[in-house]
């Protein structure tokens, strides 16, 4: 007791609790994010781990809130934002999403950060152009993941005699439906409204070009155009061959029917590479999404510093743990995404990352509307929807007028 209270009485701690003068500040830093299990927990672990050396006195609190590409989080989000309690800090995806953030005047400015902790050497001067918005820097990134990936369950593909990859959407359909012959009935594993998405996405990458793809988010590619309309055709060809309870599952239910061998094909992003060597299945195999070519569909989850945070000074903390080489390191070996700081070795990263670091240094880049880095939050929610009534109703010209009124709404000609 004598031990305790002296080492209160160096620190200036008050031993007689809260309430005068010398409160001590806060030491909990809440960190709000949606990664809850598999290889996104593990990554959220790692960088926890890194946080806890590198920030004494410092204490992670965990804000997660359950579900893919945050649809569940964000809303809470919201929801915090407007009754004043916003968590010290969250996560967000680079480019158009952050941008909401920014206009609501609930984020910080981060710029005096880059210069002090050396970031702008050391990041693509494309992705620190995502971030900045008048001139200011508003989060610190903590990797690079991609979303156009087909990810396989080589065993499922060999038992219908499918050992390559399909070199375009005619000869993947063409495999889909050999696996169907085979008695696979569902070989392409799909999931909820964003998850669709994001197979729609891939589709108009092969379909467009991406030029032609990148353009329909900034009002150079006319969504009512003859090659959507080709782009749906094609979705609709491979929604025949998915699961049919396709809404009701996030993506972890749907990689389950890869892993289970109920399915022979999923595309998500990689954060399924984690999660699958997280859930005992290394095996898996991965091609880029047939059609798509060079292009890399990139998202960056990168850290706020929310206005009003309670705790700045340990956040400061989380964020320079985030941006450093070693934070960096050790969170996107276990996350599936590889670093966002160009000057990380690749040693320690799975034959899949080491691959993306390669695609990521040759490819096309090409942002996503579902993983935000393409178009606000109101947009992703409205192209949600009206995939999510396409998938029970199926009318492709109504899906394609839905997509044109979302964009007309934000896109100004
Ligand atoms: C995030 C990833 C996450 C994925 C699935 C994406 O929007 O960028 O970090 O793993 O959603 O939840």
């Amino acid at each position: 007791m004598v031990a305790v209270l002296a080492v209160a009485a160096l620190l200036g701690v008050s031993a007689c609790g809260s309430g005068d003068d010398d409160t001590p500040p806060p030491s909990t830093v809440e960190v709000f994010t949606w990664w809850v299990e598999g290889g996104e927990k593990a990554g959220l672990d790692a960088l926890v781990r890194q946080f806890t050396a590198d920030c004494p006195g410092q204490r992670f609190e965990n804000g997660a809130v359950a579900g893919g590409a945050g649809v569940n989080a964000k809303r809470e989000l919201t929801q915090r934002m407007a009754r004043h309690d916003p968590p010290d800090t969250f996560q967000a995806h680079a480019g158009a999403e952050l941008i909401d953030y920014i206009d609501a005047g609930q984020i910080e400015d981060l710029t005096a950060y880059y210069d002090s902790w050396g970031l702008r050497g050391v990041l693509p001067a494309d992705l620190v152009a995502d971030l900045t918005v008048r001139g200011k820097i508003y989060s610190v990134p903590a990797n690079i993941h991609r979303a156009n990936v087909v990810w396989t369950n080589p065993a499922v593909l060999a038992r219908a005699g499918i050992t390559v990859p399909p070199k375009d959407l005619t000869a993947f359909i063409a495999d889909l439906a050999k696996l169907k012959a085979a008695g696979v009935e569902a070989p392409l594993a799909l999931g909820r409204d964003w998850t669709q998405l994001m197979l729609l996405e891939a589709v108009l990458i092969s379909d467009l070009g991406p030029t032609g793809f990148s353009g329909l988010f900034t009002g150079d590619t006319d969504w009512r155009g003859a090659l959507v309309a080709k782009a749906i055709t094609h979705f609709t060809a491979l929604l025949s061959y998915g699961n049919l309870d396709r809404d009701a599952l996030d993506w972890p239910q749907a990689e389950r029917l890869l892993i289970d061998g109920k399915a022979g094909y999923q595309l998500m992003g990689d954060w399924a590479a984690a999660d699958l060597a997280a859930k005992g299945f290394p095996g898996y195999g991965w091609f880029t999404f047939p059609g798509n070519g060079k292009a890399f569909q990139w998202s960056a989850d990168s850290f706020t510093l929310s206005t009003g945070a309670a705790n700045v000074t340990g956040t400061e903390c989380w964020l320079k743990t985030v941006g450093s080489a070693t934070g960096q390191q050790v969170f996107n070996a276990a996350k599936g995404s590889i670093p966002a700081r160009t000057d990380v070795p690749s040693t320690g990263f799975s034959p899949y990352q080491q691959s993306a670091m390669a695609d990521w240094k040759s490819g096309i880049p090409v942002p996503s509307c579902a993983h935000g880095s393409a178009c606000p939050q109101a947009w992703q929610t409205a192209v949600n929807a009206a995939l999510t009534s396409y998938s029970s109703g199926k009318d492709g010209k109504i899906l394609q007028s839905d997509l044109a009124q979302a964009a007309d709404l934000f896109v100004r000609p």
